[in-house]
């Protein structure tokens, strides 16, 4: 059977186990399989998922495993880890495991050699964050460093963001802030209190083309400028990107490169994290590489069935695709991932928030739907009234951490996340709430008008992800997981995961708008919402 046949009848296999089990509850599923729990109940580079809350029962899962050996999961590994250009729209290979592998791999893109480079790279990065750490390397004055302004937006930003939050001591010996918002506050707010004498400014930027980047870069020039009166403020910026003769021609006295085949969003092992090696130290970052390479071994290695990111990216489509699910919520129940659902937004609706085909044909199923979440318990009192009892099913993720800040146990925090994922499934019919309201001693007609408010559906399907304790390791791990879900649900639905068309066109129109302003005048034949809008503004 060509391919595309083959595919066709995995997609309709698919319809034909969702119409088979419409009718059938999570806890049919239990009961119809003793065993759910262990086999699906997976373990992957130092992480446990639960996936047995899920709502697919057998015939879903076969018709799922269908569908991943017919979209040619394996081969697109294959041309993913073989570094061939499967960002076709850019020319490009994706080979940002390459970044995280042990010394002496032999990655190659587009048959070009790279893991020398990205080798060197990483000793270069390691050796001026000790230098810094230990300081050797100083400000203009002599003095040592004790700030970091880390300047990026978007993958520049969410990744290092989050690594720096999930691992940072709780006294850190560098003073590291971000800022990734044109809105002049994230910068007054991030330079307050810092010396410009002691601090170094990290402009972190792909393309060093972006607007808020360049933007807050050349404020942050002018802060040194003026703080340093006088001194060379070529030491205190540092610049981190794929174009190095930008980042010098705007003044940056040390540059750190990275290649095209690292995507934005997939960038936070190279580089991008410069800050981060600063502040932890490059031992920790490379613990942190290994449980991202341990997550790359287990994804090329492992069979579908027991592969965890192919078992994730399945739930997701078995959600979106056999149930019309178009939500997913993230729960990390840890303070210290409570960037987590920021950086999956930019990594899954980026990569996967697409409504065309690699052919350019209009996709016909899936995609990317929208994704959101808190850190719990905060989230629990806040939009899990929806999740609960709201007419829309969105499918939960809960991540759980069993030890917390000193090593000791947190029953508290996994008793909610367990009860949340248990009350998702359970719910509470109508019967039952009604049964405690009389057994509470309302009357009936009380109970009768307050049970429908008191009712949860149930069966609302969730994953648990567990891990021991929140280490390098285990984070590595976490984030290269995800990576590489988003990248098998691209496969599935056929869709080029490493290009961001969708961002352009705002970015041209604001350049646009912004020359509107210059002029004092609104061009031509811009829309009359827009010419209201802006004459508001500019009154
Ligand atoms: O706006 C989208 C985007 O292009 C992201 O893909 C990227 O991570 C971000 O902007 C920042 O880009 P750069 O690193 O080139 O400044």
């Amino acid at each position: 059977m060509p391919p595309s046949a083959e595919l066709d009848s995995a997609w309709t296999a698919l319809d034909h186990a969702a119409e088979a089990e419409r009718e059938a509850t999570i806890r049919d599923h239990f009961a119809a399989d003793a065993d759910r729990v262990g086999r699906l109940t997976l373990e992957a580079a130092g992480l446990t998922l639960d996936l047995s809350k899920q709502t697919f029962g057998r015939a879903g899962l076969e018709a799922l495993l269908g569908l991943a050996r017919a979209a040619r999961v394996q081969d697109r590994r294959a041309a993913l880890f073989g570094g061939e250009a499967i960002n076709a729209t850019e020319g490009r290979a994706v080979l940002h495991p390459a970044l995280r592998a042990a010394d002496g791999a032999d990655y190659a893109a587009l048959g070009e050699p790279v893991s020398r480079e990205v080798e060197q790279t990483r000793r270069a990065v390691a050796d001026y964050a000790e230098a810094v750490r230990d300081g050797t390397i100083t400000g203009s004055d002599g003095r040592r460093i004790r700030a970091l302004v880390h300047i990026g937006i978007g993958g520049s930003d969410l990744g290092p963001r989050l690594v720096w939050e999930a691992l940072k001591p709780l006294e850190p010996a560098i003073d590291l802030r971000f800022v990734a918002n044109i809105d002049d506050g994230d910068m007054a707010e991030a330079l307050t209190g810092l010396d410009p004498a002691e601090t170094l400014v990290v402009v972190v930027s792909k393309t060093f083309t972006t607007q808020e980047t360049l933007a807050n870069a050349e404020r942050a020039k002018a802060w040194l400028e003026a703080g340093l009166k006088g001194g060379d403020v070529r030491p205190h910026l540092v610049g981190v990107t794929a174009a190095p003769e930008r980042a010098e021609a705007f003044g940056c006295g040390r540059t750190f490169g990275f290649r095209d085949w690292v995507g934005g969003r997939y960038s936070l092992w190279s580089a991008v994290s410069l800050s981060c090696v600063i502040g932890l130290g490059a031992e920790v970052f490379d613990r942190m590489l290994a449980g991202a390479a341990a997550m790359d071994d287990h994804f090329r290695t492992a069979p579908l069935e027991a592969n965890a990111p192919v078992m994730l990216a399945l739930a997701q489509v078995w959600n979106v695709d056999a149930k019309g699910r178009r939500a997913r919520t993230v729960a990390p129940y840890a303070h210290r991932l409570r960037r987590l659902p920021a950086f999956l937004q930019q990594l899954e609706m980026e990569s996967n928030g697409k409504r065309v085909r690699r052919d350019g044909g209009v996709a016909t199923r899936g995609t990317c739907p929208v994704v959101f979440g808190e850190p719990g318990t905060n989230g629990q009192h806040a939009f899990f009234q929806q999740i609960h009892q709201g007419p829309e099913v969105v499918p939960a993720e809960f991540v759980v951490v069993r030890k917390g800040e000193d090593g000791r146990d947190q029953p508290a925090l996994w008793a909610n996340a367990l009860a949340q994922a248990q009350a998702l499934m359970i719910g509470k019919s109508g019967a039952e709430a009604r049964a405690e309201l009389i057994a509470a001693g309302a009357e009936d007609a009380e109970a009768d008008r307050l049970a429908p408010h008191k009712t949860f559906p149930g069966d609302r399907p969730s994953t648990t992800i567990l891990m021991d304790a929140l280490t390098p390791e285990t984070l590595g791990s976490l984030l290269a997981l995800y990576e590489h879900k988003t990248f098998v649900e691209g496969v599935i639905w056929d869709i080029n995961s490493f290009d961001q068309w969708g961002v352009e066109l705002g970015k041209v129109l604001a350049k646009a708008i912004l020359k509107d302003v210059e002029a004092g005048a609104p061009s031509e034949g811009l829309d009359s919402s827009t010419r209201a809008l802006l004459g508001w503004l500019t009154r």
